[in-house]
């Protein structure tokens, strides 16, 4: 399957990145726990120009926490800090005001030293479509005390949510796009649905995503559909097809839709808690 992605129209919102990125001290990046690598544009590196970075593997409750773990210590290797949200429930967000506060306790220790004491601390959220960002300022938000309004000088325009007195976030997140020079990774985003459908043929997707669940997580589709053990995407797309009664006009299956029930089931997490990627690349899609 081939996918095209064309970021033109993102060159303006990398641009406004640029600028809000001048107002903050940390830079917190949002990943998909499902896919921790191939939802992260590395291009936000370079932006990132030596500020503090803090990685959430966000919709965490959709992974699995075995893979999930070895993610937060693949990334903590690598220098950031690193921990978990549901960005839905709320579950984990007031760690990251403690990560926020230790990405920055550097600056905070300068700070004091040249006798400023009390500037908080600033935050902005980045990442690709559909990873989390408006749940998550939206969730932060409702355990902040406030929301400060716009303040004069270089904040100019800009709204901060307001954690406490040492932490502040801006409201508006950094929107990155995703970025695949392996088919592998578009793939992954396709099967998450970062993907717009347009760009791919949903029966072939939901072929590759059946084929990947036998190899990784054996029998689970079976059981959760309760169809008969039988090898082959095919047999078990057209199985699922008559389970869930698709049926099109004339009395043929509908394939496409068996394929939809399928990517719908995985993107909720009604077929449990599944990883797409491991830090080791030992699976293969
Ligand atoms: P974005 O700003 O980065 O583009 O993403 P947004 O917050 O719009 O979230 C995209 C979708 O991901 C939303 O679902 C949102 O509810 C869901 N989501 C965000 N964080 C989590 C999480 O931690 N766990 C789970 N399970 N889902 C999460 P939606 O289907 O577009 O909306 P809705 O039906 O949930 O309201």
């Amino acid at each position: 399957m081939q996918f095209q992605w064309y970021p033109g129209h993102m060159t303006k919102a990398r641009r406004a990145m640029q600028e809000d990125l001048k107002l903050i001290d940390v830079i917190v990046e949002l990943v998909d726990a499902r896919i921790p690598f191939s939802s992260k544009n590395p291009d936000i590196d370079q932006m990132a120009n030596g500020k503090a970075r803090i990685i959430l593997l966000n919709k965490s409750d959709l992974a699995d926490p075995e893979c999930t773990k070895e993610w937060e210590s693949y990334y903590e290797e690598k220098g950031f800090l690193v921990t978990t949200v549901n960005s839905k429930s709320g579950a984990g967000i007031r760690i990251v005001q403690d990560k926020i506060r230790e990405a920055c306790r550097e600056k905070t220790e300068r700070d004091r030293k040249r006798g400023i004491l009390n500037r908080p601390v600033r935050a902005m959220i980045v990442g690709i479509p559909n990873v989390g960002k408006s749940t998550f300022i939206n969730s932060f938000a409702k355990k902040a005390c406030t929301k400060t309004g716009n303040k004069p000088g270089v904040t100019k325009g800009k709204q901060w949510i307001r954690f406490n007195k040492n932490v502040e976030l801006l409201d508006t997140p950094g929107i990155l796009w995703p970025k695949f020079e392996e088919q592998s990774v578009g793939l992954r985003l396709a099967f998450i649905g970062s993907i717009k459908e347009e760009l791919y043929q949903i029966y072939e997707l939901a072929a590759l995503l059946l084929e990947f669940l036998n190899r990784e997580y054996a029998g689970l589709t079976e059981e959760f559909y309760q169809i008969e053990t039988k090898e082959g995407s095919a047999f078990q797309l057209e199985a699922i097809a008559k389970k869930r009664g698709c049926i099109k006009a004339g009395g043929k299956l509908d394939m496409d839709q068996a394929a939809k029930y399928l990517l719908d089931d995985f993107r909720a997490g009604r077929l449990g808690r599944i990883s797409l990627e491991t830090p080791m690349g030992d699976m293969d899609v």
